[in-house]
């Protein structure tokens, strides 16, 4: 079940998007051209209001540009697609189904058979650790645990491209750090393609095998910077604390 997704290659071109608000129009993002490989992790950040989430939607086609555009696997894209799973913040889980029947959801209503969809769902809850938790409901689960269902949920689907909005934003530090270490081992295990908005930069770099920096001044131009590190990495080695450093001055915070 692991390691056979092949695709998913995202291509940006002159993607261009504003919004009106309060009569006045703001260009959120400006001719952006950037080219996702398959099977890479790029992480997104910038200040808040730059357009990490707006890009990010209009990835998982939820949004749509005022002009330019994407492509996944040379098809460009119009709305949501079964080879893309998003994940979000808050995993928003159905309460009224276990944690195997939140999983097994979306295999479900694709019209997979219950019995062959629960084993794939098991495969998937076993993989984010929680296999004797199956039969749990979302109120019994830390946030840390329901964050893994939403994980498990994005991937049960086997998407070739995993969209991840600040999936670990709501997390204690200690917790997160043992979901970065999982969403690690998950994505080199899955061979998915990753796009996801982080604004932890110590997070960005762990995961990242390029960080994508949206300009916080309208003018201003992404910047790509290549995390050349080996996994698994080393939070406390040079290289890694250089890496901050350098994301931190392109924050102007050093
Ligand atoms: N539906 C909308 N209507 C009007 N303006 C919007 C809409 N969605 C986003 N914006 C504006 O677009 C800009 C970028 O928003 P976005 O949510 O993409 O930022 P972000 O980088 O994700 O920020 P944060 O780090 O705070 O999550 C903001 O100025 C926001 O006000
Ligand atoms: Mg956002």
């Amino acid at each position: 079940m692991t390691g056979t997704n092949r695709g998913g290659e995202v291509s940006i071109r002159d993607l261009s998007k504003s919004f009106t608000l309060g009569g006045r129009k703001l260009a959120v993002l400006r001719t952006l051209n950037l080219d996702v490989r398959s099977g890479e992790c790029l992480v997104i950040v910038g200040a808040s209001g730059s357009g990490k989430t707006t890009l990010l939607r209009i990835l998982a086609g939820l949004e749509a540009a005022d002009s330019g555009g994407v492509a996944i696997d040379g098809k460009p894209v119009h709305g949501v697609g079964a080879e893309r799973a998003v994940i979000f913040q808050e995993p928003r889980l159905l309460p009224w189904l276990t944690v195997l029947g939140n999983v097994a959801f979306g295999l479900e209503v694709r019209g997979v058979a219950k019995a062959d969809a629960d084993e794939r769902a098991r495969f998937y809850i076993a993989l984010v650790g929680l296999a004797e938790f199956a039969d749990a409901w979302p109120s019994q689960l830390s946030g840390g645990m329901a964050q893994r269902v939403g994980i498990a949920r994005a991937l049960t689907v086997q998407p070739e491209i995993l969209l991840l909005d600040e999936p670990l934003g709501a997390l204690d530090a200690m917790t997160k750090i043992g979901m970065q270490e999982e969403l690690a081992r998950i994505w080199s295990e899955e061979n998915v393609t990753m796009v996801m908005v982080t604004h932890d930069l110590e997070e960005a770099i762990y995961l990242a095998d390029r960080v994508l920096i949206l300009p916080k001044e309208k003018g201003g131009a992404a910047r790509l910077i290549d995390v050349d590190l080996p996994r698994p990495r080393d939070r406390s080695e040079s290289r890694f604390v250089r890496y901050r450093e350098e994301l931190l001055r392109e924050f102007g915070l050093h």
